[in-house]
């Protein structure tokens, strides 16, 4: 896909997240086949430029261009001064936080909050887009407000005139947090409108779910978050799907452990292993759920810890696993099967593909649904 004057291998991108999107994570996406990964949000607050975790974002050493590095705030001078600072340190992407509803963003009047006031909205795109002219800015929003103010078309022109190269649309409006279903008619509405590429996100969680997305809005690309998680594989298997109607066959079991043990290495050496036997805990735990067996190996590799316990308990963990099966098989009826999760699949607009083998859905309780969606950004 030509995107922006790069050449990216394909239209899959990996939505930025904050704890999430770090570079080892981003380097290991790209490699399973996402055509871009956008970093975690990094400040526009320069008291902070020096904080340990400021620095890591801005860390790019060794990863695959285009870089693209989201900032978020709410002060149009900060800001530009955030582009120009990670631009200095290597972003090739500025892109700007407008979707994110979480209360430490939004009580500062930063992240979806800010889709309440327009005039600022076009101060802040006007700033950035104006301090770094030869780097392509692009926006993330959600739809709107609230579902009685989804003024998304109306923050796309005003993207437009500022000099927004492309736009990321999130599905929901800031008070939908993560409930209910992505709506990808407001989308669809939005990309008939806009003269810039629109990128698709909310609840991509298969390479059906992903063709269907494609087709209902005919965005330009797709954005895929929490389903990424401890499955950056899913790329790939996208892409092959969107090029061949057909299904990859899952994961061998081998490579997924080899996969993940290098993943670990790469978080120890980005975090220092006590930060990265902390922050690998968390990679692990969504790699393994939905494996059979994998609840009590969770709670045991939880409280391990150092960086050989931890590595030891991941290749046993495997080791048994592939003495049952050698492609990786994940228990439909588990809860925490991606596929299966309610909240994330209408079974109304995602027919099955023909001939695609589905998994029964599993239903969770909407208070775990809500438990769940409060602690997401
Ligand atoms: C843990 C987590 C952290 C997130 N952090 C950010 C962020 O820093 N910036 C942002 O624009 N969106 C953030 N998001 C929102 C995602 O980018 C994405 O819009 C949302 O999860 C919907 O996509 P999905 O259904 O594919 O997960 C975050 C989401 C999660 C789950």
């Amino acid at each position: 896909m030509h995107y922006l004057g790069f050449s990216l291998r394909n239209n899959l991108f990996v939505a930025p997240m904050a704890g999430v999107t770090d570079r080892p994570f981003r380097q290991l996406c790209k490699k399973m086949g996402a055509g871009l990964a956008v970093s975690e949000m990094v400040t526009s607050n320069s008291l902070l430029y020096g904080s340990a975790k400021t620095r890591r974002r801005a860390d790019h050493d060794g990863e695959v261009a285009p870089i693209a590095v989201q900032i978020a705030g709410s002060v149009p001078e900060m800001m530009a001064e955030a582009a120009r600072y990670n631009v200095d340190r290597g972003a090739q992407i500025i892109d700007i936080n407008m979707g994110c509803p979480a209360k430490k963003v939004c009580n500062t009047m930063a992240g979806s909050a800010l889709l309440k006031d327009e005039a600022l909205v076009g101060r802040i795109l006007e700033a950035v887009v104006r301090v770094v002219p030869g780097t392509p800015v692009t926006l993330k929003i959600r739809t709107g407000w609230d579902k009685a103010n989804r003024n998304a078309p109306s923050i796309l022109k005003i993207a437009e005139q500022s000099g927004i190269q492309a736009l990321t649309v999130h599905g929901r409006t800031r008070a939908c947090g993560y409930t209910g279903h992505a709506e990808y008619e407001t989308i669809a509405a939005i990309k008939a409108e806009a003269r810039i590429p629109i990128v698709a996100n909310g609840d991509i969680v298969s390479p059906e779910k992903a063709k269907f997305v494609l087709d209902a809005t005919g965005a330009d690309a797709l954005m895929i978050g929490r389903a990424a998680q401890g499955r950056p594989w899913l790329f790939r298997e996208i892409e092959y799907y969107l090029a061949t109607g057909e299904r990859l066959p899952p994961p061998r079991v081998g490579e997924i452990h080899n996969i993940l043990l290098a993943h670990l290495e790469d978080l120890y050496d980005f975090y220092g292993v006590d930060t990265g036997v902390r922050v690998a805990r968390k990679h692990i735990s969504w790699y393994t759920k939905g494996l059979a067996g994998s609840a009590s190996f969770r709670h045991r590799m939880n409280q391990l810890p150092d960086v050989v316990e931890q590595r030891n308990a991941v290749d046993e963990f495997f080791l048994s696993l592939a003495e049952q099966n050698e492609h990786l098989y994940y228990d439909p009826t588990d809860d925490n099967n991606i596929e299966g999760h309610a909240a994330w699949k209408s079974p109304t607009i995602f027919p099955p593909a023909s001939g695609a083998r589905l998994k029964p859905i599993s239903v969770i309780s909407m208070e775990k649904c809500q438990a769940i969606s409060t602690t997401w950004c």
